[in-house]
C-alpha cells in the first residue's frame, strides 16, 4: 500500500463501545459493534497510512496491517489514545464512548435490595474534544451519531470540540450501529458531501479518500 494517498501518515483510530463497570459482573455499554472503526483502520492502511486502532471490547479480527490497542473503559481509551497522539498526523474517532461513568463502582457484587436503586454517574473526557485541544495536534475527524436534527447537531460538535471534519451518522430506526451497511454526511468549516448507504467497507474506503484530500489541503476550506 506504499503509494497510497496516506503515504507516510500516522493515523489514529478509535472503535467501538466502551464498558463501564457497575460492579465487578456488571457494566454499562452501548450498541457498537466496532465494524465502522475497524474498516475506517483497514481503509486507512489501504490507503498506505500507518495505523494504530484503539478499540473497545468487540468480536472482530484486527484489521491487516494495522497495530491493535485494546481497552475496556472511556478513561482507559483516553489514556490509550493521549499517550500516543503526539505521533499522530490524523485522527479518526469513530468509538461510541460512554458518556458517563459510575462515580464508585461497587468492590463487591451489587444485591438486590429496595425496588430502586440510584446510581451516581459522572462525566468521562472528551477523548476527541482532548485530541482536537493539543497544541499541533492531528487533523481530527470526528463522527457524530444521532436520531434527530443530524445537521445542527453534527455542525455544533465539528464547532464546539474545534474538529477539522465530522462525520454525522443517522442512527435513528436501527441504523448505524451493529449492522453492515451505513450512510453518513461529512461537514468541514465551508463545506459538506454525503456518502450514500453502503458496505461499512466501502463507505470507510471514501471517507478516507475524501478525508485525505483535505489532509493534504487540496480542498478549500
Ligand atoms: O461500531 P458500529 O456498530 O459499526 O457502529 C458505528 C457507529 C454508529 C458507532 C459510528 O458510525 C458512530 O457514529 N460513532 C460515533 C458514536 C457516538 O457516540 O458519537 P457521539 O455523538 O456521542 O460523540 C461525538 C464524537 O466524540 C465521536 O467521534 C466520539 O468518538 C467522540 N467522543 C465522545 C465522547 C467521549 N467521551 N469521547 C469521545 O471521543
Amino acid at each position: 500500500f506504499a503509494g497510497g494517498p496516506l503515504a507516510g501518515v500516522r493515523v489514529m483510530v478509535t472503535a467501538g463501545p466502551t464498558r463501564e463497570p457497575l460492579d465487578p459482573v456488571r457494566y454499562l455499554t452501548n450498541r457498537s459493534s466496532g465494524r465502522m472503526g475497524f474498516a475506517v483502520a483497514a481503509a486507512a492502511a489501504e490507503a498506505g497510512a500507518q495505523v494504530c486502532l484503539v478499540s473497545g471490547p468487540v468480536h472482530l479480527d484486527t484489521p491487516r496491517g494495522v497495530t491493535r490497542v485494546d481497552v475496556e473503559t472511556a478513561l482507559q481509551m483516553y489514556e490509550a489514545v493521549m499517550a500516543r497522539a503526539a505521533g499522530t498526523d490524523l485522527f479518526i474517532a469513530t468509538a461510541a464512548v460512554a458518556d458517563y461513568r459510575m462515580a464508585q463502582p461497587a468492590e463487591r457484587k451489587i444485591k438486590k435490595q429496595a425496588d430502586e436503586l440510584p446510581l451516581t454517574l459522572v462525566k468521562n473526557p472528551d477523548i476527541l474534544a482532548a485530541v482536537a485541544a493539543l497544541p499541533d495536534g492531528p487533523f481530527t475527524v470526528g463522527f457524530a451519531a444521532e436520531t434527530d436534527d443530524l445537521e445542527t447537531y453534527a455542525q455544533g460538535k465539528l464547532e464546539a470540540k474545534g474538529l477539522d471534519m465530522i462525520a454525522a451518522n443517522d442512527v435513528s430506526g436501527g441504523r448505524g450501529f451493529d449492522v453492515s451497511d451505513n450512510a453518513l454526511t461529512v461537514f468541514w468549516r465551508g463545506g459538506s458531501l454525503s456518502l450514500p448507504r453502503q458496505s461499512k467497507s466501502q463507505l470507510a474506503r471514501e471517507l478516507v479518500a475524501l478525508i485525505a484530500r483535505h489532509h493534504g489541503g487540496c480542498l478549500p476550506s
